[in-house]
């Protein structure tokens, strides 16, 4: 199972004073040679954390893919083709939101979705929606000919422990029925080292994106010592 590191609160907490430090280019590139397989980053409209030019930035200066969070607009379709993107995930965003509160809703997108997708994968972008565990999204994502999703896992993680089961098995179904129509899914939203114990358990599941939980430990353990314990989570599973 893959890791995708998303530094946008490295870039949240350099914006609090307008400059230049902490440097999100600096923590994708520890993330790097920790072990990460990909840095996430996501463009927000009102632009809170990561900006154009730290995409740019961080394009030209990193190995690993980066992936690139946008809200459906022509807007963010566009800057991925001109900077040449190669994978995004189209999530939902409102202004407001502290951070991203769901699944991307398909069918009040449906139209946009249909007319620009293939805008994307015509310039060679792997596209994925982030969609709620509901199976009923399986059967649109085909409508739209997308052959990557990744799970919202907010509700389980922010699930006490005794209801932690119901959360888990509507992410099994939705990783099984993905699967079994050959989509390739990832998971994230709210993840701790408790929380990815039991979600490295489902097979199907080919990458995390976790962000907040690793920003967090690394201001008291250091990013470098945060990734290596959460790569050494994932990877027990997969002996
Ligand atoms: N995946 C998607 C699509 C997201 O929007 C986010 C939050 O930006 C994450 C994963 C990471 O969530 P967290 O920061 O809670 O780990």
């Amino acid at each position: 199972m893959k890791l995708g590191v998303n530094i946008d609160h490295v870039a949240t907490i350099r914006n609090a004073r307008g400059g230049v430090h902490p440097s999100p280019l600096k923590a994708a590139l520890i993330s790097e040679k920790s072990g990460a397989d990909s840095i996430v980053v996501h463009l927000r409209e009102d632009r809170r954390h990561i900006k154009e030019e730290d995409i740019r930035f961080l394009i030209n200066n990193i190995n690993i893919p980066l992936q690139l969070e946008i809200a459906p607009t022509e807007f963010m379709f566009n800057f991925a083709i001109a900077n040449n993107i190669k994978k995004v995930c189209i999530v939902p965003e409102k202004r407001k939101e502290l951070t991203t509160e769901g699944g991307l809703d398909i069918n009040n997108n449906f139209e946009f979705l249909k007319e620009n997708i293939n805008k994307l994968t015509n310039n060679g972008i792997e596209v994925s929606l982030f969609i709620d565990p509901i199976l009923s999204n399986i059967k649109k994502i085909k409508k739209l000919d997308v052959k990557s999703v990744e799970i919202h896992t907010g509700n389980y993680a922010n699930a006490a422990e005794s209801e932690e089961k119901f959360f888990l098995k509507e992410i099994i179904k939705i990783v099984e029925l993905a699967n079994s129509e050959q989509i390739v899914v990832s998971a994230g939203h709210g993840l701790t080292y408790e929380k990815v114990k039991k979600i490295i358990n489902i097979p199907g599941i080919k990458e995390l994106n976790i962000g907040h939980f690793i920003i967090g430990e690394a201001i008291f353990y250091g990013l470098e010592n945060v990734i290596f314990k959460m790569l050494k989570l994932m990877r027990e599973k997969d002996k």
